[in-house]
């Protein structure tokens, strides 16, 4: 039975000076059960990561989707250490910014023109403003998850300190539901700015969906932003605009732009983000030199290399095998695998006398006792082997008979060794 114990510690060392004893929302013990999970991290390579109780497990999370090629990607590193040695930050621009931006202009359908921030919220904050002075409008339509600032997190359940009035120009659409966003815009002529949406998270969209929704946003004088925040260089190395063949005005990067290192884009339209001129997106790390060569080294790895193929491949037989695996345990009732092979996820459904959050702390407890780290989704990295892939499968077969002796015997109180999540905040 592996031990958390240090983790344990640390977590309780970190609550005395750090809220939550995390900087992350997701990585905090709100979504990892306590007392069969491990909370804090000394090392990672390639695939795998190790906890401060010295457990090994393949990564599945990989920073929230920020690590495309792989933990300490030897080439990715190598142009980090040739730049420590130049600098980190300077007085002036360095020449790396326009060399970065370029290489985005070459491979992002949308991108005519970018402007770099350290978080994927820098960019959508910036994109917000931007479309905002462009269209002289304030309203803004979303759907799904766009940062931590108060023009967005104001329109979801951890709104607090959140004023009203920013709160009242932000409104919800539904995927796949034009009918949804057609209402939204109708309600306000005139009044919309932007809508910004994630191309694709859990749900592939349907025939001609993103494209009504470019067409509905014209329509109404609003502009389009595609959020690829995570898609961006992870489904295709234009980002889901490539893939789905639909190119907004706007776009936003950021996990998936440098294997983790901390940089973010806002790319588009050349005439709009002209204004970007005008407005004001400006702070001291913005061009930190470090990240973006971090970034310029994973743009060429994902052009010298078949990245993308095989992030697709490995999460092919992810989803194949796991369906498999649900069909062969028969728990259909209780899971399913959805979204992308690059970026999958497990859904877990309420069943008669077992909750959702109870089944997808079960299978937590379970898949980290077998050495994979992983909160239900699969965020796959090109450092990923076939015999990682493999490892979860067979993995899987070993828990989804405990989900299902949990779900339907009635042995969850027997088998869950800790309290089990709480539904906190949810956004997809
Ligand atoms: C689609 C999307 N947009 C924006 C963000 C915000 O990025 P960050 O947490 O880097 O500010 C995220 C982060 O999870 C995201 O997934």
């Amino acid at each position: 039975m592996k031990s958390f114990k240090k983790s344990e510690d640390y977590l309780a060392r970190a609550e005395r000076t750090i809220p939550l004893g995390s900087q992350t929302f997701s990585k905090s013990r709100t979504q990892f059960p306590y007392g069969v999970s491990p909370y804090f991290v000394t090392h990672a390579r390639g695939s795998r990561v190790w906890d401060v109780d010295g457990n090994e497990y393949i990564d599945f999370i990989n920073a929230l989707c920020s690590v495309t090629l792989g933990h300490q990607d030897p080439d990715v590193t190598q142009a980090v250490r040739a730049q420590l040695d130049e600098g980190v930050i300077f007085s002036l621009p360095h020449t790396i910014e326009a060399e970065v931006a370029e290489l985005i202009c070459e491979m992002v359908p949308c991108a005519e023109s970018v402007r770099f921030g350290k978080n994927g919220s820098d960019a959508t904050a910036g994109a917000i403003r931007l479309a905002r002075a462009f269209t002289g409008r304030d309203h803004v339509a979303v759907c799904g998850y766009h940062g931590w600032q108060d023009w967005y997190i104001g329109s979801t359940a951890r709104n607090r300190g959140v004023p009203g009035v920013t709160r009242a120009l932000t409104h919800t659409f539904t995927y796949n539901d034009l009918g949804s966003l057609r209402a939204l815009l109708e309600k306000s002529p005139g009044g919309f700015a932007a809508v910004i949406l994630e191309p694709m998270n859990t749900t592939m969209p349907e025939p001609g969906f993103l494209q009504g929704v470019k067409d509905l946003a014209q329509g109404h004088g609003a502009l389009t932003v595609f959020d690829e925040t995570i898609t961006g260089f992870r489904y295709a190395n234009g980002g889901a605009q490539e893939l789905f063949g639909v190119t907004p005005d706007l776009a936003t990067f950021g996990k998936g732009l440098a294997n983790g290192y901390p940089v973010s884009a806002l790319a588009g339209r050349r005439d709009v983000m002209k204004l970007m001129e005008e407005i004001f997106f400006s702070f001291t790390f913005g061009g930190e030199a470090l990240s973006l060569a971090a970034a310029r080294a994973t743009l060429q790895k994902l052009r010298s290399h078949d990245v993308v193929g095989t992030l697709r491949a490995r999460g092919e037989r992810i989803i194949a095998g796991t369906r498999e695996l649900i069909e062969r345990h028969d728990i259909g009732d209780l899971l399913s695998i959805v979204g992308q092979p690059a970026w999958s996820f497990l859904i877990f459904r309420d069943v008669a006398g077992t909750s959702q959050w109870a089944s997808k702390t079960l299978f937590m407890q379970e898949v980290i006792q077998r050495g994979i780290l992983s909160f239900g989704s699969h965020n796959l990295s090109y450092a990923h082997s076939e015999a990682d892939i493999e490892r979860l499968l067979a993995v899987y077969g070993e828990v989804f008979p405990l989900l299902r002796a949990a779900a339907f015997d009635g042995r969850m109180n027997e088998l869950l060794r800790c309290k089990p999540l709480e539904p906190l905040f949810r956004v997809r």
